[in-house]
C-alpha cells in the first residue's frame, strides 16, 4: 500500500483562524491527502507547525477517509516521530538531507504503521533514494526549495521526476511539492508524479473547492 494518488492539499497557506472550514472545503471537492509542513527553525529557516494541528484536523480528515500527509522539514526527524504517529499522521515524510540515519528512520515509520516517505532537496541526485528503494512508500521530489509556500516552480523538475519514476520502479507513489498548480501539474503528471501537493494554488485562490478540482483535472492526462 501507498498513499493515495491525487491532490494533497497544503494547509501551510490555508486562513488558521478558520482551519477546519478550509479542510472541510477541500476535503469535500475530493482531496485524498491533507498535507501538514513542518518547520523547525534549523533544517528551513522558518517555524510553521507542530503535532496538536495534526490532532486538531486528524479527525475531520478520517472521517472523510483521506489521509494526513507530514511533511517534516526538521533535524534529526527520528526525535518526533512518536508525536506525529500519536497526533493520527497517515504519512511521515522527512528529508534525505537531514538525518544521517535514513534506513533506520523509514522502517520506524513504517513500523509505527505509517506509510514512510522519503523527500529530495532540488540539489540533491536522485541517487539518494537509491539504496532505500524497497523501505519507501513514496518519494517527495521537491520542485521548489523547502521553507516557503508561493514559490516558483523549478522548470527541470520533470526531467527529475522522470528519473525517479525510473529508478523507484511503478510501486512507490511519486509525490511534487512546491509551485505546483493547474499550469505546472500536467508536466509532473506526465514525468511520473502522483501525489501533487498544493498550496497557494488552493488555499491562496477564492474558490479552493473549485481549484482542488481544476489541478485533478489538468493532472488526467
Ligand atoms: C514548502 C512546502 C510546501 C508549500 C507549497 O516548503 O513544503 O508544501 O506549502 O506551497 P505552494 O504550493 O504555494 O508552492
Ligand atoms: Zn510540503
Amino acid at each position: 500500500m501507498v498513499p493515495p494518488p491525487g491532490v494533497a492539499a497544503s494547509i501551510l497557506a490555508a486562513d488558521f483562524a478558520r482551519l477546519g472550514e478550509q479542510v472541510a472545503l477541500v476535503l469535500e471537492a475530493g482531496a485524498p491527502i491533507i498535507h501538514v509542513d513542518v518547520m523547525d527553525g534549523h533544517f528551513v529557516p522558518p517555524l510553521s507547525m507542530g503535532p496538536s494541528v495534526v490532532e486538531a484536523i486528524a479527525g475531520q480528515v478520517h472521517d472523510a477517509g483521506a489521509h494526513v500527509d507530514v511533511h517534516l522539514m526538521v533535524q534529526r526527524p527520528e526525535d518526533h516521530l512518536e508525536a506525529f504517529v500519536t497526533a493520527g499522521a497517515d504519512s511521515i515524510t522527512f528529508h534525505v538531507e537531514a538525518t544521517p540515519h535514513v534506513d533506520f528512520v523509514l522502517a520506524a515509520i513504517r513500523d509505527a504503521g505509517c506509510h514512510a516517505g522519503l523527500a529530495v532537496n532540488p540539489g540533491t541526485p536522485v541517487e539518494a533514494v537509491a539504496e532505500v528503494v524497497e523501505l519507501v512508500d513514496m518519494v517527495l521530489c521537491m520542485t521548489v526549495n523547502p521553507g516557503w509556500g508561493g514559490q516558483a516552480f523549478i522548470p527541470r523538475s520533470p526531467a527529475k521526476l522522470e528519473r525517479f519514476r525510473a529508478l523507484i520502479g511503478e510501486r512507490p507513489a511519486l509525490q511534487v511539492d512546491g509551485g505546483v498548480d493547474a499550469s505546472t501539474v500536467g508536466r509532473c503528471a506526465a514525468a511520473g508524479a502522483t501525489v501533487f501537493v498544493a498550496g497557494s494554488a488552493v488555499f491562496g485562490a477564492k474558490d479552493p473547492a473549485a481549484a482542488v478540482r481544476d489541478i485533478a483535472q489538468a493532472a488526467r492526462p
